[in-house]
């Protein structure tokens, strides 16, 4: 078979909401519940693509158990979708929604599939991190437990790369106030999907805004947070992503089949790569990723328009940024998250993945018009990093 060309037709998403059994947006709505209205979403807005004649549909999900166990499966089955349609749930950490991705556009690049879906979700509440974890034996041979957990890998990465609890703060304000103006500048509108929530008081409403996004952040206030990983730490509540809950899916095809069906396309899936480091310092997988995608294809910083890199935690986002050069030292960032990143908009593990390609292709469109080139990138949880490249057409 020859190598076909993968063009992203549509992306979509539901709004990011907090994660909390009574302060959370999505408290009343279950995983399957936000992924299955992104799917609806998407066949709604592409009405010339029929559920049947998907290739398959792939989740990303970083905590497959409970209401997130076979995802993929039980959501396509439980919202009336054809059962010859298959579908896979994909466990890669945070990466789970990328590497859904990935696999979808491989099985189009190779020409198996013409039509695939690829998405993330996570629901951090009533999937917590770690649910049902249990190590090998051997795992803490080899690496010392202290500094496996999530926030601990941020306070390292802080320390070794010398990001200080300042220039941490300084970048968890801007990305409020870059998400905040995209919010109110109703930028997100191509790509969130409302919902039915439900206020911390009960009562319902539509859901159509990131949750954790803040109109300000007080200076003051956040110097004097306490550090929740470490007596000593750096890293704190507004310096890291919040526990949320939210669904992103993507359209892609083959550049042949979206001609023969008339459908617009704008970029294509160029390439993906991931990258294995030290489970310890784990966010620093973007530099990874970003290097590589460099490498493999001779591309260089100023070739990109546009990056969307995951704000898992702020002390690994800059120390990726300032290992690979590919804008300023310090935030406000030019390409990067130009409209705010996790750290505002949230990080619901799985599906930040595909969040931030969906992003990327609207940041792009919108921003950078005349820009050839963007990657979106994140690290995950035991050391594995993802990065996809996107090309104008
Ligand atoms: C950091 C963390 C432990 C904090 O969790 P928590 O103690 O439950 O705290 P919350 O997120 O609810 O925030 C604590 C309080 O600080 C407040 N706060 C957070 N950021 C703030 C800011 N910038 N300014 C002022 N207040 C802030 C919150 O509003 C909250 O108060 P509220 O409940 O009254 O609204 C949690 O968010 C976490 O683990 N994040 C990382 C998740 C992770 O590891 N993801 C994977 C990455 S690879």
């Amino acid at each position: 078979m020859q190598m076909k060309e993968c063009v992203f037709i549509d992306g979509v998403r539901t709004a990011n909401a907090r994660a909390h059994a009574e302060k959370g947006w999505f408290k009343n709505v279950k995983p399957d519940q936000t992924l299955g209205a992104v799917l609806k979403a998407l066949f709604e807005r592409n009405p010339k693509v029929k559920p049947e004649d998907i290739g398959a549909f792939f989740v990303g999900t970083a905590n497959a158990s409970g209401y997130q166990n076979d995802i993929a499966r039980l959501t396509w089955l439980s919202h009336g979708f054809p059962e010859r349609v298959p579908t896979q749930t994909v466990q890669n950490q945070c990466p789970s929604g990328m590497a859904a991705t990935i696999d979808a556009a491989r099985a189009i690049l190779s020409g198996e599939e013409d039509i695939m879906i690829a998405a993330g979700a996570e629901d951090m509440e009533k999937v917590p991190m770690g649910a049902n974890m249990a190590f090998p034996d051997n795992f803490f041979n080899r690496y010392n437990m202290l500094e496996i957990p999530m926030g601990n890998t941020a306070e390292k990465v802080a320390k070794i790369y010398d990001i200080s609890r300042k220039d941490m703060e300084n970048m968890a304000m801007y990305s409020h106030k870059k998400a905040h103006a995209a919010t109110v500048e109703g930028k997100f509108k191509n790509e969130i999907v409302p919902i039915m929530g439900h206020k911390e008081d009960g009562s319902e409403f539509l859901v159509d805004k990131d949750q954790w996004v803040r109109d300000t952040l007080d200076p003051e206030k956040m110097a004097t947070m306490k550090t929740p990983f470490q007596a000593d730490g750096r890293v704190t509540a507004a310096t890291s992503s919040p526990l949320t809950a939210g669904a992103a899916a993507l359209l892609m095809m083959s550049r042949e089949k979206a001609d023969a069906l008339g459908l617009s396309y704008t970029y294509k899936y160029k390439l993906g790569v991931q990258e294995g480091n030290d489970p310890t310092i784990m966010g620093m997988g973007p530099e990874l990723a970003i290097k590589k995608i460099f490498k493999k294809t001779g591309l260089t910083p100023k070739d990109i328009g546009a990056y969307e890199i995951n704000e898992a935690f702020a002390a690994q986002s800059i120390a990726c940024i300032r290992e690979t050069g590919i804008d300023k030292d310090n935030a406000p960032f030019d390409k990067v998250n130009v409209w705010g990143g996790a750290l505002a908009l949230g990080h619901p593990l799985g599906e930040s993945g595909a969040r931030i390609i969906v992003t990327l292709l609207n940041v792009m469109k919108t921003e950078f018009p005349k820009e050839k080139y963007g990657i979106a990138t994140l690290c995950g949880g035991f050391g594995n990093g993802a990065g996809v490249l996107i090309e104008k057409v």
